[in-house]
Order: structure tokens, then sequence, then C-alpha cells
């Protein structure tokens, strides 16, 4: 259905239900051609509504084959069919409705409700794919117990699934059996699911803190069989967590995850049936790498937690999308940190921020964590809305305290369970259990963009006094020119010249009982703000600002090269210390953009470098971090406007300035590849990689002697795809015929591997070396590649428009035009992938005038066709000046 002027949902017109689902049968005889689904729906009118209130069913793309009520063919008079599906009035206060539709499956490339993935038949409902399987109030704020039986032939499905607890299950005659599921939690129509396919069950099993026995079932492929180890370890690591760090248990007796190959998102936290997309299940040490092990974890544990935070207690309306992603992120993150990363999670984490939400928060698309208005809710599920939204949950806690913020966790659950709530609500808890007037901090939920705050210090020697001075801007965002001060969480501490802490005492307004201590958090709450540390007996030398990213915020605090460099060579705060090298790496990008190059600051680079590789203290993994340029992404929001390629040749210029000298110091800080290459999923081991790899990358890049072949001695004698894999990304700008050699032996090797051969897919579109063009038509015409797979086809476009710079910016506008056109077929296919795809063409705004015009210009052309309606409301938002 196309429809070019999508009209605007708004959150001011959100209206409670009127009617009440009080339970729903539903029948489907499953067949990949044509699904019938029978429902049975009993509905109680609201007591808040009329009498004359009508009953809205959802549907669209339904073929509609019967409609009775209670028992009856309704009077014709009393059905309004329209572009949302049926309105039905005249109902009694109660009703029971009956409907049957018909489904066409394989028809379904868009892989929203019921469509086919390999052999199997699934079902996607969130946000509003439960309309395409049958007419329903298809909205989150209306709970209610399924009872689902499915029908399929025996042979082709002997895998029937749904959400709940199996009652009943048998033959029938032709061939077909049938499974009856029942779900005794209420939920709404987005957490539905089922699964019919033929599919190998892994199975383990989980005791709760309580004593309730849980089966764990990982449904997969059968050749898949042996890479489900790691996902369900996984799996029962979160359950256990939830329990030791959140107190929460898990409420079915068998908990399933099936994994599809056709999947537009991650993965998909269904009641007690999650569907993931099988990149975020699959994995053994040959097939997958330590970060694609760490991906795998926590989406499963994302998913698991969901089941609290999001099934347990649910949104009210889809405005209120953060409350169960921010939350459920911010859990993840957590878990990761506590049981797998450690230290460097939060620096992975704000690279992300930087990278991704930072340029949305910037750009046209730029929206609140609760937006107030949409014309497809499928674009909302973005950086702002899950990483953003997870970053004001832990600004929350910084200000309320851990046990606190806790506290009002379990108040949260509580209070709300079975629920459908609002972001409001999560933060009157918050506000009920610390006492704080949190009026101000809910302004991070409604305002767009990303502060910049500037911060300085003064020390008078006579008194002891530092003066720290904060001030807060936002830049004006589309549909928001007015910025308004938020209420930010500044951590820091001071340093001394060996590198310890100083204690001094806050005096926060007329109280003067704050005890000394080496570590504040500064609540700014104004445009401008200054805070007074006293009893210090000399000026630090140097200040530790924003510790642990304590606010989603750009900061300027104007400090000089050499207190950044204490700071690299001494912070007791993982993040701040890696920060610190991030703004000197950056500025040395900045100055060569604008063609003035700082020798002075990139011999202190050196230097700084130098001492990292020489300190034995540093752990391997952050000194990995610390060796990392800023991304290109990244850096391109340091301009107002940037040719793409330039700031990619200034990185690589300053990389090379920087660890050119350094060449030998690499060699000798270089993990031992042998000992390391064994796959084994502990920190430790993952840290001596990452850094391994790390310098293999550098040393290829500052074109050290042997490097090359390094790499190529790395690729072929790995066991682990850790190693391997970083062997080609070592490599894959080089233009050494090795290059070509090793991504041909890769593509052999696992041409029959679609998840391995998607790593091959995006190294050979991202590559900036040899003709782009005629690679990427190439990519397309492979036999791995597949038009509607999700996977697939970000694999070759994502990495072509983000790292191939070169030829996506190619200065004529040749790479936006084949973009547009490539988009514009997937469109047909699968909007909502299309429309995630198209991003980047949205970011005209802030390219060097040629490449603004050419990139403004396709989006024009593309405005002028027939898209869908998720495309279209990227494209147009994207042409708003
Ligand atoms: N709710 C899913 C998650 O964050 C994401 C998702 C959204 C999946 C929409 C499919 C469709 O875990
Ligand atoms: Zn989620």
């Amino acid at each position: 259905m196309k429809d070019a002027a999508p009209s605007m949902v708004l959150l001011s017109e959100y209206r409670a239900p009127d009617w009440c689902v009080e339970h729903l049968d539903l029948h489907f005889a499953l067949d990949p051609a044509e699904t019938r689904v029978e429902s049975r729906i009993r509905v109680r009118r609201a007591e808040r509504a009329g009498p004359g209130a009508a009953l809205r069913l959802h549907g669209q793309d339904l073929e509609l084959l019967r409609l009775e009520i209670d028992g009856k063919e309704p009077d014709p008079d009393s059905v309004t069919v329209d572009a949302e599906g049926l309105l039905l009035a005249g109902l009694p206060e109660t009703a029971v409705i009956r409907i049957e539709t018909s489904l066409r499956p394989e028809a379904n490339t868009a892989l929203e409700g019921l469509y086919v993935s390999g052999g199997s038949l699934c079902t996607q409902c969130e946000a509003e794919g439960f309309r395409r399987i049958t007419y329903f109030p298809d909205r989150p704020d209306v709970l209610t117990r399924y009872r689902v039986r499915l029908e399929a032939d025996a042979a082709r499905y002997p895998v029937l699934l749904a959400n709940g607890n199996r009652v009943d299950a048998g033959e029938l005659p032709g061939g077909r059996h049938y499974a009856v599921w029942e779900d005794p939690f209420p939920k709404p129509s987005y957490l539905f699911a089922l699964v019919a396919g033929d599919l190998a069950c892994v199975s383990d099993r989980f005791t709760t803190r309580s004593g309730r026995e849980v089966a764990l079932e990982v449904y997969v492929e059968h050749h898949n069989r042996d890479r489900c180890d790691h996902a369900l370890a996984s799996l029962k690591r979160a359950m256990r967590y939830d329990e030791e760090a959140f107190g929460r248990e898990y409420d079915l007796d068998v908990y399933m995850i099936v994994a599809v190959d056709d999947f537009n998102m991650g993965a998909m936290e269904n009641k007690g049936l999650n569907l993931f997309n099988a990149k975020y299940v699959l994995a053994s040490p040959e097939t997958a790498t330590d970060d694609d092990y760490v991906h795998i974890e926590s989406v499963i544990a994302h998913e698991y937690f969901h089941n609290w935070s999001g099934n347990r207690v649910t949104c009210r309306d889809w405005f209120q999308l953060s409350l169960k992603e921010g939350l459920t992120v911010f859990r993840d993150q957590e878990f990761t940190t506590d049981c797998t990363l450690f230290g460097v999670k939060r620096i992975d984490d704000v690279q992300r921020l930087r990278a991704f939400q930072f340029p949305e928060d910037a750009g046209p698309l730029a929206h609140p964590v609760r937006p107030d208005h949409y014309a497809e809710i499928n674009n909302f599920y973005t950086m702002t809305v899950y990483e953003k939204g997870a970053e004001v949950i832990r600004m929350l806690r910084a200000l309320i305290g851990r046990d606190v913020f806790r506290r009002g966790l379990d108040l949260y659950f509580e209070r709300f369970d079975g629920q459908a709530v609002t972001t409001d609500d999560f933060v009157d808890v918050m506000a009920e259990v610390s006492g704080r007037d949190l009026g101000l901090f809910r302004r991070w939920y409604t305002q767009a963009g990303t502060p910049r705050l500037s911060a300085g210090t003064r020390f008078d020697a006579e008194t002891g006094v530092l003066q720290v001075d904060l001030a807060q801007q936002t830049p004006p965002t589309p549909g928001q020119k007015e910025k308004h001060p938020l209420h930010i969480p500044v951590r820091l501490a001071l340093l001394d010249r060996d590198g310890s802490r100083l204690p001094a005492q806050l005096v926060d307004g007329p109280e003067m009982s704050t005890p000394a201590m080496s570590e504040w958090v500064l609540e700014l709450s104004a445009d401008k703000q200054s805070f007074k540390l006293h009893g210090l007996r000399k000026a630090p030398a140097a200040v530790s600002w924003l510790r642990g990213f304590s606010a989603p915020v750009s900061l300027d605090a104007g400090q000089g090269t050499d207190e950044l460099a204490h700071l690299v060579a001494h912070d007791d705060d993982a993040f701040a210390r890696w920060d610190a090298a991030q703004t000197l790496l950056r500025r040395a990008v900045i100055a060569r953009v604008e063609g003035a190059i700082d020798a002075t600051l990139e011999a202190a680079l050196t230097t700084a470098m130098a001492a990292l590789l020489e300190d034995s203290a540093v752990e391997p993994v952050l000194l990995a971090a610390l060796l990392e340029l800023p991304s290109h992404r990244e850096l391109m929001e340091s301009f107002e406007r940037a040719d793409p390629v330039a700031v990619d040749g200034a990185r690589r210029a300053v990389e090379k300035a920087v660890f050119a000298p350094l060449a030998e110091r690499l060699v000798a800080r270089t993990p031992d590849r042998k000992r390391w290459d064994d796959g084994a999923f502990t920190a430790e081991a993952m840290g001596q990689r990452r850094l391994l790899n790390r310098i293999l990358a550098l040393r290829v890049a500052v074109g050290a002697e042997g490097a090359v072949a390094e790499a190529a001695r790395q690729y072929r004698e790995a066991s682990s795809q850790t190693l391997a894999m970083a062997a080609l990304a070592a490599v894959n700008e080089s233009t050494d015929p090795v290059r070509g050699e090793l991504l041909a032996d890769f593509e052999r090797r696992y041409r029959n591997d679609p998840l391995v051969l998607d790593k091959w897919f995006a190294l050979e579109a991202g590559s900036q070396v040899g003709d782009g063009f005629a690679r990427l038509e190439r990519l397309l015409e492979h036999p791995g590649f597949r038009w509607p797979n999700p996977n697939r086809v970000r694999a070759v476009l994502g990495p072509f428009m983000a790292q191939n710079h070169r030829h996506f910016h190619q200065a004529d506008g040749t790479g936006y035009r084949r973009l547009a056109g490539y988009l514009e077929q997937l469109d047909a296919l699968n909007p909502q992938t299309a429309a995630r795809l198209a991003q980047p063409l949205t970011r005209w705004q802030r390219l060097e005038p040629n490449r603004s015009a050419q990139m403004r210009a396709v989006l024009e052309q593309l405005a002028g066709k027939d898209l869908s309606r998720d495309l279209a409301d990227v494209v147009q938002r994207g042409l708003a000046r």
C-alpha cells in the first residue's frame, strides 16, 4: 500500500481504549501459499466509554473472509472499512467477534506479520505487524490472554511454537498435526509470535532462585545445531544476573529462542518465544569473532531482560518506546560491564553513541527520547530512543544514587506489573523513592539535541578554593528552535602531579557540611553555574571531567596538550583517560583538515603513546582503545560542513604521523599470537586479541616493514575467526596484491556460510582501493547475495556508505545516485530496511557545498518516486532545511 503523504500520529491525541479485550482465541491453518486465520475476540466496553463508542480493529493488507458478532453477520451499516481497518459500531456492552482472514506468507518480503524465512513460517509483530495477521485493536495498551492453535503439515513443519506453555498437541488426518499454546500473562499484540518449521532444538535447563525449573530451548536449522552453545550459556548468565543485580526472576516453564535468516532487526522479545536474527544466535570460534560473541551475549541478554522491562511492564503507546528500550539497553549494558567487558564497555558504548547518536541528534532526523509525533513508528527504533534513552536512565542513577535507584526499579516493577505505562510514570517512581524534584530532569525526554557543555576552573592559591564554571547550550533541532537548560550530572576529579586524586570539599549553597571527597557529581541545572571546591593545598595538575561519561553531552573544557597528556598517562577513570587521548587525536585531525599540520601536537601524541606502550600497568584491552583514533563518523561532527574524503585522508595522515615512529615499540608490545589464538571467551583472552589486532592494523596503516606479510601470516595461521578477520581488515585498504589473494581465499572458504560471507561482503564493499563501483556490482551479482535478505543488503550497502568514502562520496555524485537506485529497488520489497539504509543520504547539510548539492538533488529525485510510507518519511524529513 503506497501512501505519499503520511498522516501524523500525535502524542497529544492519545486516548485510552474504549474497549478491553477479555480473551483472544486464534486458530492458524498454516501454509506458505495461503494461511487461514480464525480469531475469536471477547470484548467489553470500558466503563469510561459511552454506549455509542465504536470498536476499532486495525487491519492491513488482509483479505477478510468472514465477520460475525455474537454468532450473527453484522448489519452492514454498523461496519466501516477504511484505511486503518474496521470500525464496528452499535456493539452491546460485551460481545464475541469472530473473524476469518486469509494471508499469503510467501509473498511477504516486508518481514512484518506472518512470513517465510528459510523453510519456516514465522511472525514479527512489533510495532504494528499484528494487524497484518488479523483484525484486532493493535495497540500496546490493549492487553489480553491468548490461546493459539496451530495446524500445519506434519512433515514440513514438525515444530509448532507460540507464546506461553504448550497445553495440547496431536495428529490430524491428511498428514497434518496441531499444537495449542496458552500464555497465562496478558500481553499486547506486538508480543505475539508463532513459528512453524523443521528445526533442531538444542536445550538446557535453568533453576530460578525460587526453585522454578525452566526449560531453555534454542531452535535452529539442523546444520547449525553445533553453533548454539554460546547462546545458551549467555542466556543462563543473563537469567542469573537479572536475579542478582535486579531481583528479576523468570515466570514461565519454558523460554524459547528461534533463529531465522530473514529478520529486519536484531531480535524480538515476544513473550516466552524470542525470535532472533540468526546472526545473534549462531557462533563458534571458527566462524564468529570476539565482537560477535559479545554482541550475541548482549542481544540474548537484552531480549531476556525485556521479560520484565517491556513485557511484564509495557508501553502505553509507541511514544513511550524508550520506557522499555532505554531501560533494557541500560540493563544489558550493566550486564556486559559486570560480566564480560568491565571497564572498556563504557568506552565501547560512548564510541557508538558519538558515532551514531550524536549525528542523529545533530541532523534532520533528530527527535526527543520520547517523541511527540510520528508518521511511521518503524522509523523511531533509533539510537536516540535506545542509546540516549539508556543514558538518561544512567544519569538518573547518578543523581539519586545506586541504592535508591535500585529501590525505585523494584517499586516500578511492582507497581506497574501487568500494565501499560509511560516514561513519566517511570520518572515519578524515581522521584518518589528519592524525594528529589526531578521536574527539570524530565526535559531529557522531551528536548532533542546534544547539549554542548563548556567547562573551566579558576584556582585561588590564597584561599585554596577551586572555582568550577559550567555552562550549557543545546543547538536547535527540527521543530525545536528554542532550547532550555537541562539537569546534567557532571562527575569530576582533580589529579595531582603524580596522578593521585586530590581531596577537597564541595561547597554547594549555604551548607558547609559535605565531607572532603576525591570525586564529585556536580549538578548543572541552569545555563551557567559555578561550584566551589575548598581545602586544596595546591592547584591540580589536571581536571578529570565527565568521568564515566556521566552525561551524553559534548564537552569543551579548553584543556591544553600538557593537561590532556597528563590525563592520558594517569587518569584512573578508564573512560576519562581514553577521552583525553581522543581529544588530542581529534584536534590533530581537525588541524590537518584545516590545512595546518600541528607538528607539536602530533609529536606530543607520539610521546604519550610511546609512554603507554612502555607502561605494563595499562591493561591490554584499555591500551587497544587508547591506540584508536576517533571514528570517521564522529570526526565529521567536528565540522559545520566537510569533505568526507578529506577527513578520511587527514585521519589516516595523523595515524601515520603519530604511530610511524613507534613501529618497534608496537612490535615489542604485541601479545603472543599463538598463545591467544584459542577463541576463549574470557576477558583476558579477548583483551589480548584486541591489542594484538589493533597493533597489527596500526603497523599496516603506517606502512611498517613486514606488516603486510605478518597480516598474511596471521590470516593463514589463524584458528580463530577473530584473528583471521582482523588480518583481513588490516590489509583491506592496502594496494598490495596480498589483499586480493586473502579476500579471495576467504570467499572460497565461506561461500556457503551466509553469516560468515557477510563479513566478506562488508570488507569488499567498504574498501576504497581499486574500482569500488565495479566491485559493488559484482557483489550484488554474487550467488551468495539475495536482495530481500536484510543481512545481505546491510552487509553490502552499509559499509559502502560508511567506509568507502572515495566511492560513496565521489565528487560527481555517482555514489549517491547508485545508492538511491538500490534503495528504490529495495523499498518495493522491504520498506523498513530501505528506510534505515537511506539515513546517510539525509546528511547533505553537513557536506561541503558541491557534494551537498549532489546529495540533495538525489534525495529530491527519490522524493518524487512512489515510495513506501517508511522511506517517504525519511526522505521528506531529510529534505527539510
Ligand atoms: N523490540 C526489539 C528489541 O529491541 C527490536 C525490534 C523492533 C525488533 C521492531 C523487531 C521489530 O529488542
Ligand atoms: Zn529492545
